[in-house]
């Protein structure tokens, strides 16, 4: 059985110049493929509420949700470090929440750490959670919970004033003791430089090459998400496709009689049908 890597392991992966890889997961089956393909870091993202659920953005997700999702892939994992992404509104409204919240991920649902969203305004969150003994991964750059704030699902840190807002937002949450740090839509040379000048790794999702690892989501990577396909997502495999045509067969063949075939059903002994017939027949 391959053993659970840890923040020092994800750490030696990136001095010895092997970026990390991360993807999101939300179920045990899944979990158990991306772990045995060797991804390092499994976050049961928010996204969920997307990919999964259907709705049309992450805020409905709630602590309730994401502790089933979690556990499901964290059971699912033998190697990979993995992730609860802390819901809207779990974390934001005060560091005791934030704690109680982080620590139910942990002894509920099984996790190796949290992420949450948000920069310096968060840092005495990620203190908080830290301190409890918690590992926290960051995320700057496009933060969708609070996308209505920020203008929208768009690149940020395009002006340098901007793009100096995420060093800063970045060297706090260093500061404060995050593990990692997921940059999400920033322009590939601000990611790069932000990178340089901090300690921690940083993993991008739509963010260039310049950072220390690399995250996707799943349903995107393996061609499972219709609604829209952003253009940092690259496809792995038609999955959806062949989902459906497995299922144009199943319905087919129910239809032409083809399934089931006699080695679908189970038999029962010769005397035992003669004794059910004639009571059948009897009513
Ligand atoms: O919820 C999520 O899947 C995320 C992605 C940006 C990785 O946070």
């Amino acid at each position: 059985m391959p053993s659970k890597l840890t923040i020092p392991d994800l750490n030696a992966l990136v001095e010895a110049g092997t970026p990390l890889t991360m993807i999101t997961c939300y179920d045990y089956p899944n979990a158990r493929i991306v772990d045995a393909a060797g991804v390092d870091i499994v976050l049961v993202g928010d996204s969920v509420a997307m990919t999964v659920l259907g709705y049309p953005n992450t805020l409905p997700a709630t602590m309730e949700m994401m502790l089933v999702f979690a556990g499901a892939v964290a059971r699912g994992c033998q190697r990979a470090f993995v992730l609860g992404d802390m819901p809207y509104m779990s974390y934001q409204i005060s560091d005791e929440i934030a704690v109680r919240n982080a620590g139910r991920f942990m002894a509920e649902a099984g996790v190796d750490g949290v992420k949450l969203e948000g920069g310096r305004a968060m840092a005495d969150r990620v203190r908080a959670i830290v301190r409890a003994g918690v590992p926290v991964m960051g995320h700057l750059g496009l933060t969708p919970q609070s996308a209505s704030a920020i203008g929208g699902y768009k690149v940020q840190a395009r002006s340098g004033a901007a793009a100096i807002a995420l060093l800063d937002d970045a060297l706090a949450l260093q500061e404060a003791g995050v593990f990692s740090i997921l940059l999400e839509l920033v322009p590939a040379a601000v990611a790069e430089i932000v990178s340089s000048k901090l300690e921690v790794p940083t993993i991008s999702i739509g963010s260039g090459a310049g950072c220390s690892g690399h995250c996707q989501i799943y349903h995107d990577a393996i061609g499972m998400f219709e609604a829209f396909q952003p253009r940092h997502a690259k496809r792995y495999a038609q999955v959806g496709q062949v989902l459906g045509q497995a299922m144009a067969a199943f319905v087919r063949e129910i239809r032409d009689g083809t399934y089931p075939g006699p080695e679908h059903g189970f038999k029962i002994d010769r005397e035992a049908l003669a004794a059910f017939r004639a009571c059948a027949d009897g009513l």
